[in-house]
Order: C-alpha cells, then sequence, then structure tokens
C-alpha cells in the first residue's frame, strides 16, 4: 500500500506518493499564477489551486505506476493562513483566496494594536497583530462582497485555510473541517482551550457559522469522492506545512527545533505540551495534535530566505540559477563587509514592521555580484540568529548543546548552511531526506491508518545527511552579528 501526500504551498502544488516505510516512490508538481492587484496585495486563484492539486495527485498516482485503490490514505499539508471563503451550497469561493504574504488589512491591524488589544490576541492565539493571519484577511472579503456577512452570518458561507477548502473540494462538499496546527494561525483560535474563541470572533467581525470543525492532525477527516482517483480514499493527517516539516524533521521531543528555507525561514520550536507565551515577540503555536493532545512549538516567521536567492536572479540579474550563489560566494572579497537586509515585504520576527523595506549598507566602488550575493545568502544566517536569540530568551530550558535541523530548497546552498551554523554557534543538521514538509504530512496520515510507527520509532529512522559544525571564532560571531541588527535598527528608522 502506499500514502498519498498533497501539499499545497504558496507558489506550487506538489503530490508525492510514499511507500509505507516514507520512501518517496513518485512525485508531480505545478506551479500555478500570483496574482498581485496591487502593492502589498497577493491573491490565488481558488480554482487554480483546487485544479493544480487534483491533476498533480493524479500525475503522482500516474507516475507511480498504481491506481487509487493502491493509496491507503492521503495527508494533506499546506501554505498556511491563506484564506478562502466559499458558498456551501455550490462550493463556489465568492473571492480570491487572500494569501498569507498580502498587507492588506495593515491598517486595521495598526488600529486594533492602537486600541490595546494586542495583548488579548496574543494571550487567546498565541499570536500577533499581523495582516499575516486568517482573521482580518476573512473580515475584509466579508466588508467586500456585496451581501456576504449576512449570507454568513446565516451560515450559508464557509471559512477555510487551504486544508479547510482542499478538503471540502475532495470529499464533494460532505466535510467543513481544518486541524488544530492550521487553525492555530487563524488568530480565531484559542490554543489553550483548544476551541474557536468568540472573543476573537467578536473582535474580528467574524461569524462562528462559517467556521470549520477543529480535529487532531492524524484522525478521520472524510473521504475522497471516487469519481476523483477511482477510490473512496479516507483523508488521515492534516498539518499546515511548517508543522508538518517539524513532524516530518522528526522534532517531537522538546527543545528539538527546526528551520525550513523556502520563500521565507520558519523556525519552530517544539516546547512539548505548555504553550510558551514570547516575551521577545515570537509566535506561540501548535506544532501538532495527536489523540487530542496538543503539542506547542515557538515560532520564529521570516518572509524573505530563499525568496532573496529569487531576487538575485530575477531582480538583479546577478545570477542566472541558485547553484551559481556558491561560487559567487567564493569570489567574494573577504575586507568588504557588505550588509543586505531583504525586507522587501516588511520585517517579521522577531520585529514585525509590516511598512520596513530592504536595504544593502557598506557599499564601495569594488562592491559587485559576488560581494553582493554573499550578502544575500549572509542575511539568511543573520535573520536565524535573530528567532535563535529570541528562542533561547524566551524558553531558557532549550538545551544549550541543541542542534537545528535545517530543509527546503535553500538548505541545499552549502556556504548558507555553513554561515547559519557559525552565526548560532551550534551545529546544523541536513536530513538525507528533504522532503520534510511532505513526509510529515505523509506519517500524520500513515500513523492514524496504522501504517506508520509512532513519534519513538519514527524518530529513530530520520537520517543525517550533512552536520554544519560551527568554525566562526566567537568575537567576529558577535562583531558581524551586531553590524547586522544595526543595520536592522537603521531599516527599521526609515519605515
Ligand atoms: O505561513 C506561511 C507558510 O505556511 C508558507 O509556506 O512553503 O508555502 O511558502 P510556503
Amino acid at each position: 500500500m502506499t500514502i498519498l501526500a498533497i501539499d499545497q504551498g504558496t507558489t506550487s502544488s506538489r503530490a508525492i506518493v510514499f511507500g509505507t516505510d516514507l520512501r518517496v516512490r513518485a512525485s508531480s508538481q505545478a506551479e500555478f499564477a500570483q496574482g498581485f492587484p496591487r502593492s502589498g496585495w497577493v491573491e490565488h486563484d481558488p480554482a487554480d489551486i483546487w485544479a493544480s492539486t487534483a491533476a498533480t495527485a493524479r500525475a503522482a498516482i500516474e507516475n507511480a505506476r498504481i491506481s487509487g485503490r493502491d493509496i491507503a490514505a492521503i495527508g494533506i499539508t499546506n501554505q498556511r493562513e491563506t484564506t478562502v471563503i466559499w458558498d456551501r451550497r455550490t462550493g463556489k469561493p465568492i473571492h480570491n483566496a487572500i494569501v498569507w504574504q498580502d498587507r492588506r488589512t495593515a491598517e486595521t491591524c495598526a488600529a486594533l494594536k492602537a486600541a490595546g488589544h494586542e495583548p488579548a490576541v496574543s494571550a487567546a492565539t498565541g499570536l500577533l497583530l499581523d495582516p499575516y493571519f486568517s482573521a482580518t484577511k476573512a473580515a475584509w472579503i466579508l466588508d467586500q462582497v456585496e451581501g456576504a456577512r449576512t449570507r454568513a452570518e446565516a451560515g450559508e458561507l464557509a471559512f477555510g485555510t487551504i486544508d479547510s477548502f482542499l478538503i471540502w473540494n475532495l470529499t464533494g462538499g460532505q466535510v467543513h473541517v481544518t486541524d488544530a496546527t492550521n487553525a492555530s494561525r487563524t488568530m480565531l483560535y484559542d490554543i489553550h482551550q483548544g476551541v474557536w474563541s468568540q472573543a476573537m470572533c467578536d473582535l474580528f467581525h467574524v461569524p462562528m457559522a462559517m467556521l470549520p470543525e477543529v480535529r487532531d492532525s492524524a484522525t478521520g477527516f472524510g473521504n475522497t469522492r471516487t469519481d476523483l482517483f477511482g477510490a473512496a480514499i479516507p483523508i488521515c493527517g492534516v498539518a499546515g506545512d511548517q508543522q508538518a516539516a517539524a513532524v516530518g524533521q522528526a522534532c517531537f521531543l522538546p527543545g528539538m527545533m527546526k528551520s525550513t528555507y523556502g520563500t521565507g525561514c520558519f523556525a519552530l520550536l517544539n516546547t512539548g505540551g505548555t504553550p510558551v507565551a514570547s516575551r521577545n515577540r515570537l509566535l506561540t503555536t501548535i506544532a501538532y495534535q495527536l489523540d487530542g493532545k496538543p503539542t506547542y512549538a515557538l515560532e520564529g516567521s521570516i518572509f524573505v530566505a530563499g525568496a532573496v536567492v529569487q531576487w538575485l536572479r530575477d531582480g538583479l540579474g546577478v545570477i542566472h540559477n541558485a547553484a551559481e550563489t556558491g561560487p559567487l560566494w567564493d569570489r567574494a572579497d573577504p575586507g568588504q563587509q557588505v550588509i543586505m537586509v531583504p525586507a522587501f515585504t516588511g520585517l517579521g520576527a522577531p520585529y514585525w514592521v509590516p511598512e520596513a523595506r530592504g536595504a544593502v549598507f557598506g557599499l564601495t566602488r569594488a562592491t559587485g555580484p559576488a560581494e553582493m550575493a554573499r550578502a544575500a545568502l549572509e542575511s539568511v544566517g543573520h535573520q536565524t540568529r535573530d528567532l535563535w536569540d529570541a528562542m533561547r530568551a524566551d524558553w531558557p530550558e532549550a538545551d544549550s548543546s541543541a542542534v537545528l535541523r535545517v530543509d527546503g530548497g535553500l538548505s541545499a546552498n552549502e556556504p548558507a548552511m555553513q554561515f547559519v551554523a557559525d552565526m548560532l554557534g551550534v551545529p546544523v543538521d541536513r536530513p538525507a531526506d528533504v522532503e520534510t514538509t511532505a513526509r510529515g504530512a505523509a506519517w500524520l496520515a500513515g500513523y492514524h491508518a496504522g501504517l506508520c510507527p509512532g513519534p519513538d520509532e519514527q524518530a529513530v529512522v530520520w537520517q543525517l545527511d550533512r552536520r554544519f559544525e560551527p568554525s566562526m571564532p566567537q568575537d567576529e560571531r558577535e562583531a558581524r552579528h551586531l553590524r547586522w541588527r544595526r543595520a536592522v535598527d537603521a531599516v527599521i528608522a526609515v519605515a
């Protein structure tokens, strides 16, 4: 038997067929259009999300030379926070999906913050008042689409993050559910009580009648329509993509931490059954929920990590492909101290300044593509260090001999990962299987279906590809990071 993992991400939809040993058997991937209707706005057409998901799932099944009857369970992992509202009767979305990167509700969040609501929001949801999360996006749609609010109050409309929207479509509109990890990103969910928060729904003007039922991350989420894959396949695992990556990295013990370098960088530190309130502007979130028990994490979210390499290629035009950054790094003049703060879409954790924009410091006449490429890659290490410092300060119990597990596209970049180790002063471990997000979803599904072993055994089969040991002297590490902090202060000062 096999497990199908659906990984619906920000820029592409992927489907991967795993064996029950969690080895990849086949996969398929399709990019879809990004909509930028105004500066700072980012939208997806939900029809594209659904079509690309269904098409890649079918293609992966075909590539694995199996049929839908050979799939024992489906696991879903998804871009988080992105918000869809649809009509329960027709299944049709009433507006494009508003993507997590979208900043259109920045003013609403600023006004709520100025009115003193942030402490209550953080206490209930573990989050900060930022447009990143779903609540203000959902309210925006209800306010802009004529009649939507009345229809939502009457129970005619459904709200969902992408997991809910996909499950609705996979089950032919039979099931309106989400899992606790995705719920914990909406700013409407009380992460302590494990229920939707009436106070948050009132504050953000989101009617409770439109919210999905919240379930564990490994449980029954309904069966697929038989006409989709030729069989009614049970959906048995769901988690937001960053949480699924933590599961795929087997970060099952308190103190274990992973960092995923995709478009952005999302670091999660497992804090066990205790939600740790951050004093350093990190997020408290649900890492996974098994058998009704949530495991919590501290999360640091950085909006631009891998995207800085894309910018070197598409914006600056100094490289043709990501692999060229390695040789460029080697050629960079060690005497030049160029610092790049890639705040292209504002600063995320631990600064949270949506208005900030990027800057480069230390340019000379001798600065060229090599120094720019090195500064871009170094920004990833500096940002990870900022998160690391905040996590240690928030949770001193964290083991000082800890390591950071890394994954995502940029984890293949050797100089960048070495610099992360140098900035943190601890080893950085890259696993043999870097498909950690899909692997996490597959494990959740396989675990519920009785095909995969429990967390303890799963942790044992995690395999190391390469360990990056820190090699920079301590005084140099601290001096360089201090210059970065000063550069960030300057970026904030002019925002
Ligand atoms: O919180 C946003 C995150 O889930 C997006 O991840 O990999 O789709 O860019 P990704």
